[in-house]
């Protein structure tokens, strides 16, 4: 049996399959063993109550889906009093998602739950930043240096820092994250998205616009892993359209540590046990024995290669 440890700076994890925040709640436990995955990430949580976006939230697409949930909260005592300790009840690492929508209130609210339970904080930089007009702070480099400053001077867990697929310059932007302080990068969000009902004409999102998920938007994350791969040195975790364990061989080649599942987990929720299955094969298939020794493999023919990536690192 292969080794599918993956290590994610200071921390193991058993095998490099996790869910995709938002796409996952602890009920999950019904359809599958919680102990067999590598870590759980929890729905982001904003510091401030608030209530989410406007109804409709969700609508079909071809090969995915719009949501435009937002980040519901109650506040973040009652985050830790009501949400977390039903999740770290499980002996797999724990990993919460914040959201804030200031650089300051991002590192205050990754203080509070800088605690002992929680193996590593996800610092969702792909939601609006109220002082740069709701602009995402993972849209530019700037600003996210500044957010990932921010809370790296006030925590010294584990820290995650998730980006979005919507930015041009992502090689710039993985490293900014990385200079500032960043333990690993998880590549990526949503991609923003519209679809309009064409009888009634309106939108088919209560917020007009939405953020795009599933298998359509997979090779568009396979390369934003690639190129940061190329660009930082810290892990990358891979998420995007995953719904198979060659999928998320697919992303280790191109540079993943680690993955998320996010929308597959709606279709089949014990989807995350049968990819953990599927590596296991994987691995046995092809006499890997140890399942991180993928990570960044894609076979490249360097002459072929070296022109356009040059090209691609600039251009992205
Ligand atoms: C319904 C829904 C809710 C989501 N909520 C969050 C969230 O709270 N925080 C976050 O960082 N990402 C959130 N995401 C994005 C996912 O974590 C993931 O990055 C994205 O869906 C791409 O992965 P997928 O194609 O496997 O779904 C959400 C996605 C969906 C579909």
């Amino acid at each position: 049996m292969a080794d599918l440890s993956v290590r994610i700076g200071s921390l193991t994890l058993r095998n490099p399959v996790m869910p995709a925040s938002g796409c996952f709640a602890v009920e999950y436990a019904e359809a599958l063993d919680l102990n067999r995955l590598g870590a759980l990430v929890i729905k982001s949580v904003s510091p401030n109550s608030r209530a989410g976006n406007p109804t409709p939230r969700v609508a079909e697409t071809a090969s995915g889906m719009l949501n435009s949930i937002g980040i519901p909260s109650k506040g973040l005592d009652a985050y830790r009093r009501d949400v977390l300790p039903a999740y770290t009840r499980f002996d797999t690492p724990v990993v919460v998602s914040v959201s804030a929508d200031t650089a300051e209130s991002f590192g205050e609210a990754c203080e509070m739950l800088s605690l002992p339970e929680v193996a590593a904080i996800e610092a969702n930089i792909s939601c609006p930043n109220l002082e740069a007009d709701g602009m995402a702070f993972a849209m530019q480099a700037e600003s996210t240096y500044k957010a990932v400053s921010a809370i790296r001077r006030r925590t010294s867990h584990p820290l995650w820092v998730k980006l979005t697929p919507n930015a041009g310059q992502i090689a710039l932007i993985a490293r900014a994250a990385e200079d500032a302080g960043a333990d690993a990068i998880v590549m990526g969000n949503t991609v923003l998205g519209m679809a309009i009902d064409v009888r009634t004409r309106k939108p088919k999102l209560g917020n007009v616009m939405g953020g795009l998920s599933g298998p359509a938007i997979k090779p568009l994350a396979v390369r934003l892993v690639h190129q940061c791969h190329r660009a930082v040195r810290i892990p990358i975790i891979g998420c995007g359209g995953i719904e198979t364990a060659d999928d998320a061989i697919e992303f280790m080649l191109a540079g993943a540590a680690a993955v998320q599942i996010g929308t597959a987990s709606f279709r089949d929720p014990a989807v995350m046990g049968h990819i953990v299955d599927g590596l296991a094969a994987y691995c046995d298939t092809y006499g890997v024995a140890t399942l991180s020794s993928l990570t960044g493999g894609v076979a490249l023919d360097p002459q072929l290669t070296d022109r356009w990536l040059r090209f691609a690192q600039q251009s992205g």
